[in-house]
């Protein structure tokens, strides 16, 4: 007997492949592997989220309206213009659902993030992919658009190359698309790179235009991956098309209070930023001294090209202890990802990475 089929789009999903945790040896593992905060996340997150616990009996205010005040103070925002997911990844699986119907497409530059695809072909999209290098190519993005197209998305900075497309070519997609097209520019890594002065991190052009939604996250700079939130920022039309679909209760209330409480801890931002900048400095200091190629980092991350070895060099490291990201289902088999972690992790993972390389070159 044959239960029932699933709808065609279905087939066509890769499942995503999360960042490992364990190590293989017996010692506990550092986990460099998913780009989390490697402080942890704000003190005053946590105590949030523990006071939120007396009302575990109550539903979420469906509004996120707390949240939705305080991100619209702080990024002087229309709250009205705001909406919220169960992560960022609920985001665009919203934006999927309420603009691509059967036949239409979304476009992704090459080295996409994987959830983006997942989204659109559960949503009975299609999936096409541009060509082009660790940095998106804006005129190869709008040579794949075609009739069918609904919405192009893009990470800036993007995930798993960590770069950053400028402000200016980011502008020069916009414009290059017709109105009918979504932008989304996903800003998961934005506050990485906010101190790059070709960088914008999309919210102005979603202020402005009538087809970008921004969208961001609590599970980054924040800390608060557990606790799934994320947000975007667009124009009425197409947030109110969002928010019709979404489920009313998708942000729970201890979600919602540990994101207001580490949006105004700007001393645990502060430092979280600092580290991450400084461990990405140092680490590609460190790897420039030992000749390996990495993509220049704008986010939390830097992808090193080890050679055709990188999976064996990917154990190798995990039996030292250091958990990192192989990059096959990226199409990048010969790069590993790795999140910067806290100072002492970075230099346990220095001293790892030159014992392999001392022992085994590049595993060429
Ligand atoms: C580019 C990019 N966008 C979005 C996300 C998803 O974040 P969230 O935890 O908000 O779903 C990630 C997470 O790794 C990411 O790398």
């Amino acid at each position: 007997m044959r239960g029932p089929s699933p709808k065609k789009s279905i087939a066509l999903v890769a499942p995503y492949v999360p960042g490992k945790s364990g190590g293989a040896g017996s010692r506990p593992a550092v986990k460099l592997s998913s780009n989390e905060n490697a402080l942890g996340a704000s003190p005053r997150a946590i105590e949030a989220f523990r006071a939120s616990s007396l009302a575990l009996h109550r539903y979420p205010d469906s509004q996120a309206s707390s949240l939705r005040e305080a991100l619209s103070r702080r990024h002087s925002l229309d709250p009205a213009r705001l909406v919220f997911g169960a992560g960022s990844d609920e985001v665009f699986g919203l934006a999927c659902q309420a603009f691509l119907d059967e036949g239409a497409n979304i476009v992704q530059p090459a080295y996409a993030f994987a959830a983006w695809a997942i989204a659109a072909h559960a949503a009975g999209g299609a999936v096409k992919t541009a060509r082009g290098g660790f940095v998106a190519d804006v005129d190869a993005l709008l040579a794949e658009v075609d009739q069918e197209t609904r919405i192009v998305f893009l990470a800036n900075p993007a995930n798993p190359t960590g770069t950053v497309l400028p402000a200016g070519e980011v502008e020069r997609l916009w414009r290059g698309l017709p109105e009918r097209v979504l932008l989304i520019l996903d800003g998961a890594y934005a506050e990485f790179a906010a101190d790059d002065p070709a960088y914008a991190d999309g919210l102005a052009l979603a202020a402005q235009a009538p087809n970008v939604l921004a969208t961001r996250t609590f599970s980054k700079l924040y800390g608060l991956a557990a606790l799934r939130v994320g947000w975007g920022y667009g124009a009425a039309g197409v947030v109110d098309a969002m928010n019709r679909i979404r489920f009313p209760f998708n942000v729970s209330t201890p979600a919602a209070a540990a994101a207001c409480a580490a949006l105004e801890d700007g001393e645990f931002c502060a430092r979280s930023l600092r580290r991450v900048v400084e461990g990405r400095a140092r680490l590609a200091l460190f790897l420039k001294e030992r000749g390996l190629d990495f993509i220049p980092p704008a986010a939390n991350f830097i992808t090193i090209r080890i050679g055709p070895g990188a999976a064996d060099f990917e154990r190798a490291l995990a039996e030292e202890g250091y958990v990192v990201r192989g990059l096959a289902n990226y199409g990048l088999p010969e790069h590993l990802r790795v999140s910067i972690g806290t100072e002492e992790e970075m230099a346990g993972f220095e001293r790892a990475l030159g014992r392999l390389l001392d022992a085994h070159g590049r595993f060429a």
